[in-house]
């Protein structure tokens, strides 16, 4: 029997940017998304991206784009590139744009500072640029650097939800509106009705994180992803906005604990840096204890409801998606 991820959907431009069956995007997740996931993705008919910074070198990076490459069955799959705001931890990514493009990738993601500094080597080597943000006014800056497509992330989202704390139904309404390229909306998706409502708000597609973190392909403690299954819309929480780098992350102990040094007024980096420094997360990945770091997780945790393979979260996406459509009609006859 044909399953749901094995048919298109939806045609819309990211589909055809990317060369995607489907709009369903997976955004790059730091430590996690590496081959076995990627691919699984790629085959499951959208694209992920596997993110550069969680290689301890070059030579490592390059593996996992092989391996990735052995994969994915001939489907295209992207690199996450992380600008930082501490411009010294940004000369790594030119070496890390010679590896990719070594390899033949030619989707890339980038998110966090401006990617103006990466945009002229990437499109000449005729790469597609997806620029990630929390804000349109950054997204309006990429476009007129040259980024192809913009990712909107809503307030929800899991990672960094910027200092504005905008949700998804307006990020999503209004970035089609104001920008001239195709728009992803990310931030609290986890189901396929809310693929549909982002594409009726004029977006090309979706980009997923936390409603993945569950995939059967993601290397990770099995008590982490059982935490995950079990938190719901209220389980995660907002950090460091006291350092204006706002992160929304698992309602933990860790997190917790960095609260409460918040709520002293403390502004020294150093007396968060236990807490926040991502080895601490990439522990918790090994060991599965899961209060022991501070772990990036949106509210669409409440919708990842079990452990799965990529390929059934998807079709459970779409299954969910063509239902939506069908309410839809149900519900505006005039429509039929
Ligand atoms: C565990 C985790 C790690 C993440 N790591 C990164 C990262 O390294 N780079 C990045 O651009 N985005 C990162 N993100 C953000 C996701 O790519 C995506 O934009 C976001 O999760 C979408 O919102 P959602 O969590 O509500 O689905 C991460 C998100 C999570 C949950």
């Amino acid at each position: 029997m044909t399953r749901p991820h094995e048919v298109p959907l939806f045609d819309t431009a990211v589909t055809r940017l990317f060369g995607i069956r489907h709009p369903i995007l997976c955004g790059g997740l730091m430590w996690l998304s590496t081959a076995p996931y990627v691919a699984a993705a790629a085959r499951a008919g959208g694209i992920g991206f596997i993110t550069a910074r969680s290689f301890p070198d070059m030579g490592a990076f390059r593996a996992e784009l092989q391996t990735c490459r052995e994969l994915a069955g001939g489907n295209p799959f992207g690199v996450n590139l992380y600008l930082s705001n501490r411009e010294s931890e940004n000369a790594i990514l030119e070496r890390h744009v010679d590896v990719l493009l070594d390899e033949g990738v030619r989707a890339v993601e980038t998110a966090g500072n401006a990617p103006g500094v990466l945009l002229p080597r990437l499109k000449e080597a005729g790469c597609t640029v997806l620029h990630k943000v929390s804000i349109l006014k950054h997204a309006e800056r990429a476009v007129r650097d040259g980024a192809d497509a913009i990712a909107i992330v809503g307030m929800e989202c899991g990672g960094h939800p910027g200092l504005d704390f905008i949700g998804s139904m307006v990020q999503g309404t209004l970035a089609p509106m104001r920008l001239g390229v195709p728009v992803v909306l990310g931030g609290g998706i986890g189901t396929g009705r809310q693929v549909v409502a982002a594409l009726a708000m004029g977006a090309a597609g979706v980009i997923l994180g936390t409603r993945m973190l569950v995939s059967e392909e993601i290397r990770a403690h099995e008590d982490y992803k059982r935490r995950i299954v079990a938190a719901d819309e209220r389980s995660s929480r907002l950090v460091l906005g006291i350092l204006r780098n706002t992160y929304r992350v698992m309602d933990n102990t860790a997190a917790r604990t960095v609260a409460a040094i918040e709520a002293t007024g403390e502004t020294d980096f150093e007396a968060y840096r236990p807490y926040v420094q991502g080895t601490a997360a990439r522990r918790v990945y090994t060991t599965g204890d899961t209060d022991e770091g501070m772990l990036a997780m949106g509210q669409a945790a409440v919708f990842a409801d079990s452990l799965a393979p990529v390929a059934a979260i998807y079709d459970e996406l779409l299954a969910d998606a063509a239902t939506a459509l069908d309410t839809v009609r149900r519900v505006s006859p005039v429509m039929a």
